[in-house]
């Protein structure tokens, strides 16, 4: 079976903002209690340039080009000499990106980013790059537009789900958008009920059919993120809807509603063996079980809106049983919680644990973010594991020059990778990685603020150690130096790696998955419409505000 999923890996971005919990909202992002008023997508992070990282941002030109190079340099500079952008012409052709001292504001990084995002749905159209995906199915999610060397030219449910939260949280709903995606799923969900691996099924054919090919199978963090994904919309466009009552949810499972097709399938395979999200090892999954527990918590909440009673105890009891799972994954002896379970030769310091995180909270809660029984991304847990997570890459990676804390660094999904973007040889850091180590932080940042106190224990005191030596555990209010030292190296850690992310990108602005561990150049999938996503939710986190539940 599939030799290696190798073959497609993707991040996330990573969500939240909260939202009350009526039922009907008229509007998505809305800020914890103590912050409010940020116009969504408006940042006002200054680029913090002490802050940055001491990353290098890209080899020097000059040694990247060798003769054959530079001639060839000459020639596009002649052959392009009437166009104004020959510059840019010849930077691409020899993969200069960008230049390494220029950044973006973040909200024209971030509004780029949400229209990056939409170029790549079917039938969508964005003031970015058009449409990157033409004859595709209506309002699939396709991962990238690369046909080759890597082929991303398919919808995986989860990229898919991670996408459309983004969309479904912004400010102005665009229904019909999201409407084409739940139609779309529809018909993903009546094709995989014929396949061994039933809604698990990864991903699809860009006209929605199966992908029938040798693959990792199951997935089972997928239905649990559509369903989270279409719960949000249903919220969103008011439970009486007709597209709720008439596709999204009906009690009756043989009518084969959408999310009522999703949270059976979760309540009933939670404990199945699955594939994790980078597609590679099967076993049980920290991500897969955070985001499942998500789904049927917030399952149970809808169902009972939805006057299904009986299946609402169901998801309640399932989503006790996958809490009580999840505590098992935390490591006391090594002091962090461990990515997968059934799975040997690596150290289980994954990113996918930092997405778990900021996946499974429920962003309307400040009080659940700092929950380590759930792991909250504010969490002593999580914020232990941020730490060496983020040191597992120091050396790790010849572009972060071996940093000290608390200088932020590239981070990729984990220290063992091999993975490179299109084969197998060295794993490189990527955008939703290294953005997801921004964005814990950032809403841990904004939580502190929401709650109005910052809390050290023994647990995250080393995290803590990184912004201050003397750091010390107990409760900080905000206003006492403590917290605001402790909260301001957080903060600058966080722009440390937005700066990475936003130095590694294209002249034009675009991200691919990833970009080399030794040069620093984007490889890997181009315009990752995964790492766009992660862009946007990282960017809500750092003004308090989170992706819809
Ligand atoms: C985002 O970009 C579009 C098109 O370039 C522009 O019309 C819109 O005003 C921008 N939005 C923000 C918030 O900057
Ligand atoms: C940005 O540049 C990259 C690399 O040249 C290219 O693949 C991509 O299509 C460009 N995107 C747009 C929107 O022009
Ligand atoms: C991707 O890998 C294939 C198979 O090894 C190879 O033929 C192709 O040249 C590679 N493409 C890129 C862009 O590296
Ligand atoms: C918020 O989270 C806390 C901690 O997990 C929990 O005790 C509380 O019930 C939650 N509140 C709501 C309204 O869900």
């Amino acid at each position: 079976m599939v030799s290696s999923r190798s073959i497609k890996e993707h991040h996330e971005s990573s969500p939240l903002l909260s939202r009350s919990s009526s039922s009907n909202h008229s509007s998505g992002y809305l800020s914890l209690p103590l912050n409010p008023s940020h116009p969504i997508l408006a940042s006002h992070e200054s680029v913090d340039l002490e802050a940055m990282s001491k990353t290098q941002t890209r080899s020097k030109p000059m040694v990247l080009l060798g003769s054959a190079g530079l001639a060839l340099l000459l020639i596009c500079l002649c052959a392009f000499s009437t166009n104004a952008d020959a510059a840019s012409v010849a930077r691409s052709l020899i993969g200069l990106e960008q230049n390494a001292g220029r950044l973006e504001p973040r909200a024209t990084t971030s509004n780029y980013s949400y229209q990056r995002m939409l170029a790549n749905i079917g039938g969508a159209s964005s003031t970015a790059g058009g449409n990157q995906v033409p004859g595709v199915q209506s309002g699939a999610v396709i991962a990238s537009p690369s046909t080759a060397g890597p082929n991303y030219f398919y919808s995986w449910v989860r990229d898919a789900a991670l996408t459309m939260k983004v969309v479904i949280s912004q400010s102005t709903l665009d229904r019909t958008l999201v409407q084409n995606y739940a139609n779309a799923e529809k018909v993903h969900q009546q094709n995989a009920a014929s396949s061994s691996s039933g809604q698990g099924e990864p991903k699809f054919n860009t006209d929605g059919s199966l992908f029938t090919g040798p693959w990792g199978r199951p997935q089972n963090d997928s239905p649990a993120l559509r369903a989270s994904a279409l719960i949000a919309f249903a919220k969103r466009i008011g439970l009486t809807d007709p597209f709720v009552t008439g596709t999204l949810y009906k009690s009756d499972l043989s009518a084969g509603s959408v999310i009522k097709t999703d949270l059976e399938w979760v309540s009933h395979h939670w404990q199945d063996s699955s594939f994790d999200l980078w597609e590679e090892v099967q076993g049980a999954h920290f991500f897969t079980l955070a985001v499942q527990r998500r789904a049927l918590v917030d399952g149970a909440k809808f169902a009972t809106s939805m006057s299904d009673p009986g299946a609402a105890t169901y998801y309640n009891q399932q989503a006790a049983a996958v809490k009580t799972k999840l505590q098992t994954f935390w490591d006391s002896g090594n002091g962090y919680i461990q990515a997968y379970q059934g799975v040997s030769g690596r150290s289980g310091l994954d990113c996918s644990v930092m997405l778990g995180a900021l996946k499974g909270w429920d962003t309307t809660n400040a009080t659940a973010a700092v929950d380590a029984t759930e792991f909250g991304p504010a969490s002593d847990k999580v914020l232990a594991t941020h730490k060496k997570y983020v040191d597992s890459f120091r050396s790790l990676y010849a572009i972060n020059n071996n940093a000290a804390a608390p200088n932020a660094v590239a981070t990729g999904r984990y220290q063992e990778d091999v993975y490179d973007g299109n084969g197998t040889s060295q794993g490189n850091p990527w955008f939703i990685c290294t953005l997801a180590a921004a964005e814990v932080l950032n809403t841990a940042v904004s939580v502190a603020n929401a709650r109005g106190s910052l809390a050290v224990t023994s647990t995250s005191l080393p995290f803590f150690r990184q912004f201050s030596s003397s750091a010390a555990a107990g409760t900080y209010a905000s206003g006492s130096s403590q917290f605001t030292t402790l909260t301001s190296g957080m903060k600058a850690m966080a722009n440390g790696f937005v700066n990475i992310v936003q130095s590694h990108t294209q002249s034009n602005g675009s991200m691919n998955e990833e970009f080399s561990r030794n040069t620093g150049y984007n490889t890997g999938a181009r315009d990752l419409t995964w790492s766009y996503a992660a862009f946007v939710s990282n960017d809500l986190a750092s003004q308090g505000k989170y992706l819809v539940v």
